[in-house]
């Protein structure tokens, strides 16, 4: 083969990827018929997990040196794996923090990948980024962050928090080293004991230390408790969080006594409404959230309760100058970026290659308007506190807590963990509902998460009714 010929026979090779043949146009008509019919199918099945074993016997190897092809690439996925995969918009999917994006975000998440969108820079995804400014512009105001607030979505709370906290530390750094005094031994950041796992996983990765201050009987973390904490370690805590709705109890912090206190301190003070402060967009629940506007920084989930598809995390700071100064990478081939003072998504946080990941949330309110989220997130509240009610006057049933958010705690009484365990995976098996086991104080326990408007409370009861009809882990019915 001449040397000509060897090259061109690369191009061909390379091309058959990338260009538009009737191998691509095939390719491309296949997945966009599947993705109409996933989005617009009406009974779509819960499903299941399935073993890797089991997984490898159905779908047998399909990374080959000559490839499958798209049509039995496909069809191994629409047949053996996305049924292995539980379907998390389910109505009955009541575990952990479900998610239930809206036809327009799932649909235009479709649009966000075929466009090969850039998120990072404004340079190259300047379109893109005042979309979802606009939005975060937008959940700021509601949040009632002061108009210079922004930031920039990111993958989800976990890093959300990590790239606020590591901007809280830069700040207090900067602000010791201009106060001419030493630095801390020590950087600490100030909790309450039912903050979510992430924010000891960010200090894991940042090297700080948590103090995990008690809550209040009834689970809030109020002034007072964060106060004597801040006496106790003065100048070393760099930043103090809240929850605004925690993930087993949908508990809101006392947000207005715990910024009090950090502002009386001197002290960043950072909200994770990863879940829940998308409640605040309900008036049912706004008041709940009073103090929020005073955050340094906030985090909010679209992926969870504003109907987003995986994975989005608004991160909002309220000098956003903060972010930009703790996240901006340096090197000779960002100059071109770094040397502007245009909004470059990349600069707000860990991370440098970006999705513009707000892009589906954007479409989404774009397409039905504010009100529709309101109306929505009202439902699940509502929801919440009618299974709530149902469960308190329930023979065999004890209600744990008063929901303030969309999340349903409760016993079956005289029931063990391992109960808990086989009715759950029962539940799943029989294609039911998917609600996994928690626990609280050591006693375990069943947990609603609501956050899809179509959820029903027949929904919720039926699920009860199989825990009457269950029998214990030592004689199952
Ligand atoms: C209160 C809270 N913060 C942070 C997170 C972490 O968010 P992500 O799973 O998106 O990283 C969660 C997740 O459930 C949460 O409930």
């Amino acid at each position: 083969m001449t040397a000509q010929n060897s090259s061109a026979a690369t191009t061909v090779a390379a091309a058959r990827m990338h260009e538009v043949t009737e191998e691509n146009r095939d390719i491309v008509d296949r997945v966009l018929d599947y993705s109409r019919q996933r989005l617009l199918m009406v009974d779509t099945p819960l499903d299941k997990p399935q073993s890797a074993t089991e997984l490898s016997r159905l779908a047998g190897a399909t990374v080959t040196e000559q490839g499958i092809g798209a049509a039995k690439a496909l069809s191994i996925f629409e047949h053996i794996l996305a049924p292995a995969c539980i379907t998390t918009d389910d109505p009955r999917y009541l575990s952990f923090i479900p998610s239930a994006p809206s036809k327009a975000a799932a649909a235009f998440d479709v649009v966000v990948s075929a466009s090969a969108l850039y998120g990072g820079s404004w340079l190259e995804g300047a379109g893109a980024v005042h979309a979802e400014n606009e939005v975060l512009r937008w959940l700021a105001a509601e949040f009632g962050m002061p108009a210079g607030a922004g930031g920039v979505f990111v993958q989800g709370g976990t890093l959300g928090n990590l790239s606020a906290l590591v901007a809280a530390r830069e700040a207090a750094r900067d602000r010791a080293r201009e106060a001419g005094g030493p630095l801390p031994e020590r950087w600490r950041v100030v909790c309450s004991a039912e903050a979510h796992s992430s924010i000891a996983s960010a200090a894991r990765v940042m090297d700080v230390e948590v103090v995990a201050v008690p809550v209040d009987a009834d689970g809030t973390l109020r002034g007072p408790a964060v106060r004597a904490a801040l006496e106790e370690h003065g100048g070393s805590v760099f930043a103090v969080v809240a929850t605004a709705g925690t993930t087993n109890f949908g508990i809101v912090d006392d947000l207005a006594g715990v910024g009090e206190a950090a502002a009386a301190h001197g002290v960043w003070f950072h909200v994770d409404g990863a879940y829940g402060l998308s409640a605040m967009l309900s008036p049912e629940a706004r008041p709940r959230f009073a103090g929020v506007e005073r955050a340094d920084s906030l985090v909010v989930d679209p992926h969870k309760w504003l109907f987003a598809p995986f994975d989005a995390c608004a991160l909002l700071y309220r000098d956003p100058e903060l972010g930009r100064r703790a996240h901006t990478q340096h090197a000779d081939y960002l100059d071109t970026l770094t040397e502007t003072t245009d909004w470059s998504p990349s600069d707000f946080a860990a991370h440098l290659t970006r999705r513009p990941r707000g892009l589906p949330l954007w479409f989404s309110l774009a397409s039905y308007g504010a009100a529709a989220y309101r109306e929505a997130i009202t439902a699940s509240l509502v929801l919440a506190r009618e299974a709530a009610e149902l469960i308190r006057e329930r023979p065999g049933f004890e209600l744990v807590r008063d929901p303030q958010l969309s999340v349903v705690v409760f016993e079956r009484v005289g029931w063990s963990k391992a109960d808990y365990s086989a009715w759950s995976a029962r539940l799943l098996d029989e294609q039911l509902a998917f609600v996994t086991p928690s626990a609280h104080h050591g006693r375990a326990n069943a947990r609603f998460a609501i956050v899809n408007p179509r959820t029903t409370l027949a929904d919720l009861v039926l699920i009860l009714d199989t825990m009457d009809a269950h029998g214990t882990a030592g004689g199952q019915s």
